[in-house]
């Protein structure tokens, strides 16, 4: 079955309101006439409603960074999946390695502060079902560490990592989700993964997915590489089978080089 390849730009703490107007506004210059890939971008919570009101009408679709669980109530800080489909978005990111607290690396320092991200695969798996609830998609990622990669142990990491985020979604749910490898020592680096061993662990993923949920949901489910994806590696990277699409954090920042990812897919 061939998979639609969705290019996704996840913007982390960066730009403004009107910054994020602005490169919207030229990357729908750039990549107005493409209609065979899905593009999405995923701003602040705080520029969300106002990208999403920039880019309506265009091919680029919008989605949230992360979300919680419950629908409302005294939760300061949080963000429910309704509101962020109220702003405009049809996906959310949920696990990411930086909501996890699951950084490349940790000064002791930092290391005090991680549980204050207190996500688990169990809080992903609510936040991708709360999204499905609320009519998003979720973009679910997961993601080993150099650490855990040294040890040999990624195969064993991202198993049991998806099988707790992927576990009792509808049949309609899992054909619909989006995955992201996304291996940990590899975001904001500038140390891609190799793209065969990308593709591998990608397989690793979709036969997690086989045997959770069936043949027809593994053929159709898309899954996305994320790590220091940039113009030069893109088209290397999704031109293997089991690589779907990227999410894209740094590069996603500069018109030119989104577009010109968006285009090697
Ligand atoms: P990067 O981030 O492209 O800057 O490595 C990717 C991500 O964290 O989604």
């Amino acid at each position: 079955m061939s998979r639609k390849p969705f290019i996704a730009g996840n913007w982390k703490m960066n730009k403004t309101i009107s910054e994020g107007i602005a490169l919207v506004d030229e990357l729908k210059g750039l990549i107005g006439d493409v209609s065979n890939v899905d593009v999405a971008v995923c701003p602040t919570f705080v520029s969300v409603a106002k990208v999403g009101d920039a880019i309506k009408g265009s091919n680029i679709m919008l989605g949230g960074q992360d979300t919680f669980w419950q629908e409302s109530g005294a939760w300061t800080r949080q963000i429910a999946p309704s509101m962020l489909k109220d702003a405009g978005c049809q996906w959310v990111i949920v696990g990411h390695s930086e909501t996890r607290g699951r950084f490349g690396t940790v000064d002791a320092e930092l290391e005090s502060v991680l549980s204050y991200f207190g996500e688990c695969d169990t809080t992903v798996n609510m936040k991708a079902k709360a999204a499905f609830a609320a009519g998003l998609t979720p973009i679910i990622a997961c993601g080993e560490l150099l650490a855990e990669r040294e040890a040999g142990n990624t195969d064993k990491v991202i198993v049991s990592q998806m099988k707790a985020d992927l576990a009792g979604f509808t049949k309609d749910q899992a054909l619909k989700m989006v995955i992201a490898y996304e291996p940990v020592w590899a975001i904001g680096t500038g140390k891609v993964c190799d793209s065969d061993e990308a593709d591998r662990v990608c397989g690793v993923i979709r036969n997690v997915v086989k045997e959770m949920y069936g043949d027809d949901v593994a053929d159709a489910v898309r899954i996305q590489y994320g790590g220091s994806v940039k113009p030069s590696n893109a088209a290397e990277l999704l031109s293997k089978p089991n690589i779907d699409g990227a999410l894209v954090g740094g590069a996603a920042l500069k018109a030119s080089d989104f577009a010109a990812i968006i285009k090697a897919a």
